[in-house]
């Protein structure tokens, strides 16, 4: 059992890797370099490569999910302790209850920019670059991609305090 928990954290912290390191990739390197027109088809860029890791980051969640939930067991947490006052107010209480409300903010603000608004913003810079509402809809989806950013900075934060306590 041990070394399936082993493979378990591996397995979690590679997945994590993945979706942070791609989303650092597109927030850094392609949007910058697509603004200073490195691409004579930007929106055609943009949607293909976010269509694509909009499916490696879907299947990194569906990962982080189970493997979170085995480490959670394998750590002895049971779904009666989420109804013990005791467990909920002890640090690591309320570190799994940080790490699992991030999470789900982060599904849902994911499902609003990869199905709502970052598909939005695509057609309307492929309908007009320069239109008020291509302008708005590529803030929104930017303002989104960087709110998962903040999120993600944060389970990570969660993640490292679940193993090795809070520092205060
Ligand atoms: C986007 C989502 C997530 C990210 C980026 C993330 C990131 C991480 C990282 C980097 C660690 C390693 C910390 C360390 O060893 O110092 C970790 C550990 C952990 N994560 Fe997550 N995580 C995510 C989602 C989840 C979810 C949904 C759960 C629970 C259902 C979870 C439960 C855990 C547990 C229990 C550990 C401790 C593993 C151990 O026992 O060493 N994580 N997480």
């Amino acid at each position: 059992m041990h070394a399936l928990y082993v493979f378990s954290v591996w397995l979690h912290i590679l997945a994590a890797t993945v979706w942070i390191g791609g989303m650092l990739f597109l927030v850094l390197v392609i949007v910058p370099w697509l603004r200073r027109g490195g691409s004579s088809d930007a929106a055609v860029f943009l949607r293909e490569t976010g269509e694509r890791f909009r499916n490696v980051g879907w299947a990194c969640f569906v990962i982080l999910a189970i493997t979170g939930t085995f480490n959670l067991w394998a750590r002895g947490v049971r779904l009666s302790d989420f109804t013990r006052a005791e467990w909920l107010q002890s640090p690591f209480g309320k570190m799994v209850i940080v790490k699992l409300s991030a999470f789900l903010l982060v599904l849902l603000v994911s499902a609003a920019h990869d199905f709502v608004v970052g598909p939005r913003a695509t057609r309307a810079i492929a309908d007009d670059p320069s239109s008020p509402q291509a302008r708005a809809e590529r803030r929104r989806a930017a303002l989104l991609g960087r709110f998962n950013v903040l999120l993600a900075l944060l389970l990570v934060a969660a993640g490292v305090m679940l193993v090795r306590g809070t520092p205060w």
